[in-house]
């Protein structure tokens, strides 16, 4: 057994940094869920990934240097461990009421509905991204991608266990009960749907695939840095630790969007077509930028719902407990109770769009999605920066916060990307042409391809990366594929 946090225990079943031998009655109930798990995989994960031999990285320590091995991993046998960031001594509580206060390491009992219901939130989208990501490989553009994909699923598995380690260990029987239905659920299934709106989305396509991980894990990196800001302190110390995992899937979305771009600004600038030009650029099998803009107006609006209504008594109520706070709350100049701030929220009133001074308890939804509006600003210059390099006159931009929404102040708003409010009908004639429409989706599927490729070769729609996996070449087998 392991003394030393920073390291992590690989000797029992279930890897661990939080001395799970020591308590047994914890590790014998984790030990039940593990084949359920295990089940779960094998017909929800990657499908048919059984006997492949995946280049991975294993987290080892949690140490912010060489916290991750790297090496061959069959993936059924990849180790799924319990990692926490270390303990920091004398922390204590950063906002809300509660502020300066030592952390908890229980769970209070007044807080205990609420830090379970964000628990199980936030533990059922992990899971439900693996299902939808599940025949990714059988299209996988390189190996090296496939590899990427893999990575990023068996990650998303890891966190479903941080947060099926945090139900188990501080919720009794309510907690295991969760742990299972954390099994139950599916994505996208009608009787017992995942329980936000975008994991129940499919990711048919590896467009969607970059795409959902630009945006959509980029909501999972502001909500685990939210989290990472609790005083209840296990839950800290597990976001921490997840986010170092987080920001490789956000690294997998923005570079495989901008491989795409690369490899149609190419041809276009070969051809001499208007950046533009769509069936022209589609005839020569690669994705036209105008269906990027769609994918962005898509990924967007549906991961901007995950956020929550903008105006928010729980919100207000989980800051006020000191539970979740804003992003990066202790880098935030002012007093982190915010009892007599207020926060500009955009609103609809009479057909128009109107900053509204709320107050800041209740606006701390909206702040976290200005804050990640910011984050996706900066996301999409850099996608723009690649189409100028190549002197291009195309510009991808984001669409505003109103469009296409279904949750909070904006749902039943019709509203063009650039913001002009309009009728029903009017929005509804003109959606095709800012959403993708069934035409863009069959064209993004008949790209993808059934078939294996060798080491080094690249699908024609997407160019290969700068540089390979951990000092590796770009032509490195990345994957052993073996197939039966
Ligand atoms: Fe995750
Ligand atoms: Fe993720």
């Amino acid at each position: 057994m392991s003394d030393n946090i920073g390291l992590v225990d690989y000797d029992t079943k279930i890897p661990n940094n939080v001395q799970l031998s020591s308590d047994r009655a914890l590790q014998k109930a984790l030990e039940r869920w593990l084949p359920n798990f295990l089940n779960w995989w094998q017909e929800m994960g990657p499908a048919d990934s059984a006997e492949m031999e995946v280049y991975l990285r294993t987290a080892i320590s949690v140490e912010p240097d060489g916290w991750a091995k790297f090496g061959y991993v069959k993936m059924p046998e990849y180790r799924w461990g319990i990692l926490l960031a270390p303990q920091e001594e004398g922390r204590t509580i950063g906002f809300g009421r509660h502020k300066g206060e030592p952390v908890w390491q229980e769970i209070p009992g007044e807080y205990r509905a609420m830090l379970r219901r964000l628990i199980v939130i936030q533990g059922d989208t992990e899971p439900a991204s693996v299902e939808q990501q599940r025949f990714l490989g059988k299209t996988a553009p390189s190996l090296l991608d496939m590899r990427n994909l893999f990575q990023v699923n068996v990650e998303e598995g890891r966190h479903l266990w941080a947060m099926v380690y945090l139900l188990h260990k501080y919720f009794g029987r309510d907690g295991r009960e969760e742990a299972e239905q954390l099994l139950q659920r599916r994505s996208g299934n009608e009787d017992k749907p995942r329980i936000l709106g975008a994991f129940n989305e499919k990711t048919p396509d590896w467009l969607s695939f970059f795409m959902f991980t630009s945006f959509t894990d980029r909501d999972g990196k502001m909500q685990l840095e939210s989290l990472a800001q609790s005083g209840f302190d296990p839950l800290s110390r597990t976001c921490r630790f997840m986010l170092t995992e987080e920001g490789h899937h956000m690294f997998v979305g923005r570079t495989g969007v901008e491989r795409i771009i690369r490899r149609t600004c190419e041809v276009l600038t070969e051809k001499g077509l208007n950046p533009d030009a769509v069936p022209a650029c589609r005839k020569l099998g690669v994705i036209d930028l105008p269906t990027l803009q769609k994918k962005i107006n898509f990924h967007l609006s549906v991961t901007l719902d995950l956020f929550g209504a903008e105006v928010s008594t729980n919100a207000a109520n989980a800051f006020n407990a000191g539970i979740k706070g804003r992003f990066r709350e202790s880098t935030i100049n002012d007093d982190h109770q915010l009892l007599d701030a207020t926060y500009p929220v955009l609103k609809t009133i009479d057909g128009k769009f109107v900053m509204v001074d709320e107050p800041a308890l209740n606006a701390i939804n909206s702040r976290l999605a200005d804050d990640y509006i910011t984050d996706c600003e900066q996301l999409v210059a850099t996608w723009n920066r690649a189409i100028q390099s190549y002197d291009l006159a195309f510009e991808l931009k984001l669409p505003h916060r109103a469009f296409n929404r279904r949750v909070g102040e904006f749902a039943g708003v019709h509203a063009s990307p650039s913001g002009e409010i309009l009728t029903p009908d009017e929005f509804a004639s003109r959606q095709d042409d800012w959403l993708p429409d069934q035409g863009d989706l069959e064209f993004l599927l008949s790209l993808m391809e059934k078939k294996q490729r060798g080491t080094g070769e690249f699908a024609g729609w997407i160019a290969p990366p700068k540089a390979g996996i951990n000092g590796q070449p770009v032509d490195y087998e990345y994957v052993k594929i073996h197939a039966a």
